[in-house]
């Protein structure tokens, strides 16, 4: 029988992601779509068991505003629509939706009826995330309020017959409190779930699918070490075992013992490993260069050079590249004619044009987290499976200036200081980037009895969750200060740590 399926429509809102998330939380597949590109006849052949809709920045009478065919309405589909969608809902089916005499932001008291299946096991006084500067005035025919706040008389409504329902606050945010239980009772209360979504079954069926795609042909991975193309491997060579050829770059530009852990953690695997130790080669190409797109860029045309180089030795029956996509870089947003596509960097510097007949992505549905998770369960060590990310030019763009050997290894020291300290301060996770950087900058200093004219390292720690915007990270004044009495005392030639404490904008996460 096939998966059951909940089809998210977007309007524009920013938490499309999450509210995905914590359906898959509730053990149910679900997909996120543009609302108001979809046609009817797409959303029959996914053929989802209800539909929720998100929230969005415009007004729904508005003309513009992106709406959906009202005829999804009358599918007999459930629907669940959040904040813009509980708007574009109750307005598509006859209410009338008006700015709101007071806005409502932040943590609002709600008293819901506990009769309703949205509330069902839930106490009548509820926590509501609300964020809104227009509401329902008038309900549509056959629907009725069941919650409500001090100014919001139709925080939540219902249909039941048509099973139709909607919330004016954010049930999918952690401030909701009890909004996870909400989400849930509208998924097996009113559609029916099964809950037949879980990492098991997912994986069993991902390898089901690598296999009838791929059949007896081989595989070609460019493993960079980094969590998305760890997992792909650690899943391809337990789908396919000996059909897969993990190339592995060391461009010599990793942190301190990386290029060997990734080493260690798929020696144990049924795949064809290759560690190709370039590190020399990617110096003498760098030699002299001191900008940073340069930089890149010599770093990037070197790595395919030697990729091809590699891919030339394979077996002629390698047939497919795979690649480490996740779900967050193939969602497609509503609320804007325009398909905006979340564009990444593209972490090893393959080319697009490399010549292979097939592209296979098998994580192209799963989310980050559960990418990670299904990396456990397939027992990569933590290291790989909670890595921060890392640029494809590596340290090639945290050594400010032109880059050397002993630079390198200076820094690596450093930061490998540096990240052992955040983890035994238990903030490696909540942080989600932090680093060394070693400056170009050199200043006096004193150490015994003596002068110094030394290096400057430059500690960044930024908290974001989706690296576009990043707030400098708030670390305790006694862990930066174990970190700088460590590196100043263990790291020779470096006298002067700095903490970067410029967020982005207008500062970017790296340096260079
Ligand atoms: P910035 O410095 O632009 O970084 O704020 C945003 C995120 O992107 C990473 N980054 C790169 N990743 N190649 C990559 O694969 C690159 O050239 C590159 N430059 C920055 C950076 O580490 C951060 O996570």
């Amino acid at each position: 029988m096939a998966q059951q399926t909940v089809l998210i429509l977007d309007f524009g809102g920013q938490y499309k992601e999450l509210i995905a998330r914590r359906v898959r939380e509730c053990n149910v597949y679900s997909v996120v779509k543009p609302g108001d590109r979809i046609t009817v006849e797409q959303i029959l052949e996914i053929g989802p068991i209800g539909i929720i809709l998100t929230g969005g920045p415009n007004s729904v009478y508005e003309d513009g505003s992106p709406r959906c065919d009202k005829n999804i309405f009358k599918l007999g589909i459930p629907i669940l629509g959040i904040c813009y969608g509980v708007q574009l809902l109750a307005w598509s089916c006859g209410g009338t939706v008006a700015p709101c005499l007071v806005s409502e932001y932040g943590k609002t008291a709600m008293r819901v009826d506990t009769g309703s299946n949205l509330f069902k096991g839930l106490n009548a006084a509820q926590i509501g995330l609300m964020s809104h500067t227009d509401q329902i005035v008038k309900l549509p025919e056959g629907f009725r309020s069941v919650a409500c706040t001090d100014n919001c008389p139709n925080a939540a409504i219902e249909n039941k017959a048509n099973r139709l329902y909607g919330m004016q606050f954010h049930p999918e945010v952690e401030s909701t409190s009890r909004g996870t239980d909400m989400i849930h009772n509208f998924l097996y209360r009113v559609c029916g779930a099964e809950g037949d979504y879980d990492l098991h079954n997912l994986q069993e069926q991902l390898i089901r699918d690598i296999r009838d795609q791929v059949g007896d042909k081989h595989v070609l991975l460019a493993l960079s070490g980094g969590v998305d193309s760890s997992v792909c491997a650690a899943l391809l060579s337990r789908a396919i075992p000996g059909q897969l050829h993990c190339v592995f770059v060391d461009h010599g530009l990793m942190r301190k013992n990386e290029g060997d852990d990734v080493e260690a953690a798929f020696s144990g695997r049924d795949l064809h490993f290759i560690r190709v130790n370039a590190g020399e080669r990617f110096l003498a190409a760098l030699r002299g260069i001191t900008d940073p797109e340069q930089k890149r860029k010599i770093i990037g045309a070197e790595f395919v050079k030697v990729f091809e180089e590699e891919t030339e030795k394979l077996p002629d029956n390698v047939a497919f590249l795979a690649q480490g996509t996740i779900y967050p870089d193939v969602i497609e947003s509503g609320g804007s004619k325009a398909a905006t596509i979340k564009s990444h960097h593209n972490v090893g510097g393959l080319p697009d044009y490399v010549d292979f007949k097939e592209i296979i992505e098998p994580l192209r549905q799963l989310f980050k987290d559960e990418v990670r998770a299904l990396g456990s369960e397939l027992g990569l060590p933590e290291n790989i499976v909670w890595r921060q990310p890392f640029p494809g030019p590596g340290l090639g763009i945290r050594v400010l200036g032109e880059l050397t050997k002993e630079k390198l290894d200076l820094l690596r020291d450093a930061d490998a200081i540096f990240r052992e300290e955040l983890h035994l301060a238990g903030l490696d996770r909540e942080i989600n980037q932090y680093f060394a950087v070693l400056t170009n900058m050199r200043s006096v200093g004193v150490m015994g009895d003596g002068r110094t004219y030394d290096y400057t390292i430059a500690l960044r720690g930024v908290v974001t969750s989706d690296f576009m915007t990043a707030e400098w990270a708030r670390i305790p004044y006694d862990v930066l200060d174990k970190v700088s009495r460590r590196i100043v005392n263990e790291v020779k030639h470096v006298n002067r740590i700095v903490y970067d404490i410029t967020s982005k904008p207008p500062a970017t996460i790296e340096w260079e």
